[in-house]
């Protein structure tokens, strides 16, 4: 079966000034907080981990008046050309807490050497959040609902000359599809269906060749589609014993890394790393023009 090609150079940030100080998702409770020296300990072993799997990892630092910067997987959706330079499409959040946290995203991205945009900011902007994007079988799947809105599909296509293919998600729970979602190979993922409404959860099993279907409470307890792959290696927060022997039955190695204290602010291992080696004309067809795709409605 075919590795995945992208998922060996990363971005992430260091959790200097990581806090839950406000609630933008159900996990966080401002009464619960992390132990700040606790979670750096666990975010270094993360990245040693990776780096020991002889992953890339950039880091940049967390500015200290955005608590959620450590989330890294949604500063912006990096992009290889096929000339080798880098893009960044810098998300739009939501949410106004997290909006300043491109105000560095970009400065930095750009002094790393990569051009950047945002979506649609000829017309009105559309809200992205990288979180909820992924290259697979040679689309970009895009979630959308809880934060990305469905006009960004409509942008990202045009602009970057891809097939988008959007799924509604509908559980406030897995607002971003990196909690539902996690590509393992060319015909493999890991795919919650409970996060999305019926006719994109069967859209996205139809996508995925050989899905290893995750209930909603495996998805919601454990964090486990919030993992990253590196070749045949999965680096997860969790794993029930159930999905380890699928995975381990298709030739992948699980590693389990524990980053408890950044499930506090509603993100784990996917959340907390940024790939930014998806590479156009590679894991991604160029489809002049773009085009989206979305489930026929039920
Ligand atoms: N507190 C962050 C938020 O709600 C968590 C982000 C999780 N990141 C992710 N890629 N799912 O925005």
């Amino acid at each position: 079966m075919e590795q995945l090609q992208w998922g060996r150079h990363y971005v992430a940030v260091e959790p200097t000034h990581f806090r839950v100080e406000y609630a933008i998702n159900p996990f966080m409770d401002p009464a619960v907080q992390p132990d700040p020296e606790r979670a750096l300990a666990q975010w270094r072993t993360m990245v040693a981990t990776l780096e020991g799997l002889g992953a890339r990892v950039d880091v940049l630092p967390q500015r200290p008046d955005a608590p959620d910067m450590v989330y890294a997987m949604n500063l912006g959706l990096g992009l290889v050309r096929e000339d080798g330079s880098r893009h960044v499409v810098m998300s739009h959040m939501r949410y106004v807490e997290r909006r300043m946290e491109t105000l560095s995203a970009q400065p930095w991205f750009a002094a790393s050497g990569a051009t950047t945009s945002y979506v649609g900011r000829d017309g009105v902007g559309a809200h992205l959040e990288a979180g909820d994007a992924f290259a697979f079988g040679g689309d970009l799947v895009v979630g959308f609902g809880p934060r990305t809105e469905e006009l960004a599909l409509k942008h990202l296509a045009a602009e970057l000359g891809l097939r988008v293919r959007g799924l509604r998600i509908t559980h406030p729970g897995m607002y971003h599809l990196d909690l539902a979602f996690c590509p393992l190979d060319e015909r493999r993922a890991l795919v919650c269906p409970a996060a999305l409404d019926d006719a994109s959860a069967a859209a996205l099993l139809e996508l995925v060749p050989e899905p290893l279907v995750l209930t909603e409470e495996e998805a919601l307890t454990t964090f486990c589609a919030n993992s990253v792959v590196v070749g045949r290696t999965v680096l997860m927060p969790a794993c029930p014993p159930r999905v380890r022997a699928r995975l381990e039955d298709w030739g992948f190695e699980v590693v389990l890394v524990d980053v408890a204290e950044f499930h506090k602010g509603g993100g784990s291992i996917r959340c907390l790393t940024n790939p930014v080696d998806v590479t156009l004309g590679r894991d991604l067809t160029v489809v002049p023009g773009g085009e989206v795709v979305l489930p026929a409605q039920l």
